[in-house]
């Protein structure tokens, strides 16, 4: 399995700290988010890890680019060595391509696509600021399992979210799929308002896709925001293919702005 990070976003939400550090690299505890996220897609089965940058953000390739240096300022320093071997070890799976124009998830996501012209299975992207703290199983390895039992179909993680939360949100709607906890999807809308939303689940930063959608975001019109919107292809694939959503058991942190950095610090201090 594939997977993609989306990480080229300007991080507007976290400015001025964006300016100078990726939100991607906030730490959370000894390592940044990314780090983390990289590890959870490694966790579930991928063999490759995607990486969207951007000209701006290099600090994302230097983290992950292995420097024969701290092995010599490492060398005595055992528990800090066997870090320096496991980021090393998950560093060779990952790989960086450019998104020159911030034009969206959706078109973040496509620039993966000519790397992964022959992917027949479904591909797994992770949103590069948030987090899925606690929970038994990881969201992603979760997914993976529900998407093999049904034919390797799509999943897409969901949250509850409140209702005076939902117009901040893609939104799914749907019918119980064999479990409380999964839903065949009928359609998802980007950011509806309280009085028009389908549902109060809510799209959360893990999907795990059929390679059609590249196919589908290559034809998209800017949607919601002037954005190429990832959810708007995924509205289209569920019209074509069998999509479930998956409300997956662990919390999902946004570490995209300060408060939500915060919150997933403290969070992460718990468990
Ligand atoms: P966000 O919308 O949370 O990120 O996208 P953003 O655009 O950086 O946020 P603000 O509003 O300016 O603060 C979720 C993920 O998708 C990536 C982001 O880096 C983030 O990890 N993204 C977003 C891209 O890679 N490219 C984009 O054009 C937009």
């Amino acid at each position: 399995m594939k997977a993609i990070i989306p990480a080229a976003g300007y991080g507007t939400r976290f400015f001025p700290v964006s300016k100078a550090v990726p939100k991607e690299l906030l730490p959370v505890g000894d390592r940044p988010a990314i780090h983390l996220i990289v590890e959870e897609a490694i966790e579930a089965g991928a063999e490759e890890v995607i990486v969207i940058t951007s000209p701006d953000k290099q600090l994302l390739a230097e983290y992950f680019r292995n420097d024969p240096v701290w092995h010599t300022r490492l060398a005595k320093k055992k528990g800090a060595l066997a870090k320096l071997h496991h980021l090393e070890e998950i560093s060779g799976r990952v790989i960086f391509v450019d998104q020159h124009e911030q034009l969206g998830l959706g078109h973040a996501v496509l620039q993966a696509a000519p790397l992964l012209e022959d992917e027949t299975e479904p591909v797994l992207i992770l949103l590069g600021d948030a987090l899925v703290l606690g929970g038994e199983v990881a969201a992603s390895t979760a997914m993976l399992e529900i998407s093999k039992e049904r034919n390797n179909a799509s999943v897409i993680g969901l949250e509850l979210v409140p209702p005076e939360k939902v117009s901040s949100y893609g939104i799914a709607a749907g019918k119980p799929d064999g479990s409380k906890d999964i839903y065949r999807l009928s359609d998802l809308v980007e950011k509806p308002s309280m009085e028009k939303t389908p549902s109060d689940m809510a799209v959360a930063g893990r999907y795990l896709l059929s390679p059609r959608i590249f196919t589908l975001l290559s034809t998209l019109e800017p949607g919601h925001g002037g954005e190429i919107q990832l959810t708007d292809a995924i509205a289209a694939l569920l019209r074509e293919e069998a999509v479930y959503g998956y409300l997956f058991t662990g919390t999902r942190c946004d570490i995209g702005n300060p408060e939500g950095y915060l919150k997933t610090l403290r969070l992460a201090n718990r468990s």
